[in-house]
């Protein structure tokens, strides 16, 4: 199987390149500089270096939020046909902390009190309501980058005249008390691969590697753990980070991260991160690729004229669409459902049954 690897080639994407040649049969280094997406009426290519790209069962697409209106025109186009691990829409919402609470409050994931407002008029009667220390943080913001801290009134209502004079976009948030520690949590699929605790230098409040924290290794509570996995599936990341603040109503979500960092959780962790998600991606690889070959087998069947009364089963995964779950064609020839059939839906978790009535 050829996979592919699509970054800035920053050393975390260089990690896991090295990784998945463990596993796949080869890896190309595809830089998103000098990639195009190209729309047109019933027309949509990515073109590298203006060539077509060849056929990957992976494609690992990585970049800032600033590729990510080309990150996610490359995964629609691409998805399809190869496996990705980030869903198309999901660049939009990872790479925007708004965006991404909208998404942790509609799966009821916990997270600190996050406030939005239009006007200078609006923010200063948030302003007036909360209870200080607040935050202050830009949607985009990365390494601690973006993130501000008022401890009062005043200093929130100045910094607050600063970013509207700059046009700066922020969030206004409860500040959650925890001496300057976070988690993170490395996700790949249904699994926790490695966790840590970072803790922000002396006089800082962010725990940020990038701004002097150090990371230990943390073993989570099933609780924590759990709410990291659903955070990820929410936002539609098969692999990325999960930060978490560990408050006394339990963890609080404040970011996913689509393009992780590795070597600080791998040194801290002392688990080799990108092998684990290398392993992931293959595995994943493999089952895409085998539905193809499922798909195409059952089309046989089917134009043989055998799949009539007989019960298929088809390995697939889910292919999911602004959350709502789109089921392959095969399975609309299959049971021959027609768009006015009344249907019975036994759903429980892991299992989906639909009968018609
Ligand atoms: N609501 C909050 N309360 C307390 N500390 C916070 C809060 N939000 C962020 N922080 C601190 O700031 C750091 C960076 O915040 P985060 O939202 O993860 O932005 P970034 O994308 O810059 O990493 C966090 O790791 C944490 O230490
Ligand atoms: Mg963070």
């Amino acid at each position: 199987m050829k996979a592919a690897v699509m970054s800035l080639g920053s050393k975390s994407s260089l990690m896991i390149l090295e990784a998945m040649k463990n596993y796949f049969d080869s890896v190309d280094n595809i830089d998103l500089r000098d990639v195009e997406v190209n729309l047109g009426a019933g027309k949509l290519d990515v073109l590298y270096e203006g060539n077509q790209l060849p056929q990957y069962s992976c494609i690992y697409a990585r970049g800032s939020f600033r590729y990510a209106p080309l990150l996610r025109s490359v995964t629609r186009t691409l998805y399809r046909n190869s496996y990705m691990p980030i869903r198309a829409e999901t660049f939009t919402l990872g790479h925007d902390k708004l965006l991404t609470h909208l998404v942790l409050q509609h799966f009821s994931i916990p997270m600190p009190a996050t406030y939005l407002a239009s006007s200078t008029r609006a923010a200063k009667k948030i302003l007036n309501e909360v209870t200080y220390p607040i935050v202050l943080k830009f949607p985009h913001g990365t390494g601690g980058k973006g993130v501000m801290f008022a401890e009062s009134y005043a200093a929130a209502s100045s910094m607050l005249d600063a970013l509207i004079v700059l046009k700066q976009p922020f969030l206004i948030q409860e500040y959650i008390e925890t001496g300057g520690v976070d988690i993170r949590a490395l996700i790949a699929g249904d699994r926790v691969v490695a966790s840590m605790r970072r803790k922000a230098v002396k006089g800082e409040m962010r725990a940020n590697i990038h701004a002097g924290g150090s990371g230990e290794s943390v073993v989570l509570d099933e609780r924590t753990k759990r709410i990291a996995i659903d955070t990820a599936a929410s936002i539609g990341a098969d692999v990325c980070a999960v930060d978490m603040l560990e408050s006394g109503k339990g963890p609080l979500v404040i970011e996913v991260n689509l393009s992780p960092g590795l070597q600080g959780i791998t040194k801290a962790t002392g688990i080799n991160v990108s092998d684990k998600i290398a392993k992931y991606l293959f595995e994943r690889s493999e089952i895409f690729s085998a539905r193809d070959r499922d798909e195409a087998t059952l089309k046989i069947f089917e134009d043989l004229g055998l799949s009539g009364e007989m019960a298929q089963q088809i390995i697939t995964n889910l292919d999911f669409r602004a959350n709502r779950i789109l089921l392959p064609k095969i399975v609309t020839d299959i049971s021959k459902f027609g768009e006015k059939d009344e249907v019975v839906l036994k759903v429980e978790k892991g299992k989906l049954v639909v009968e018609r009535v």
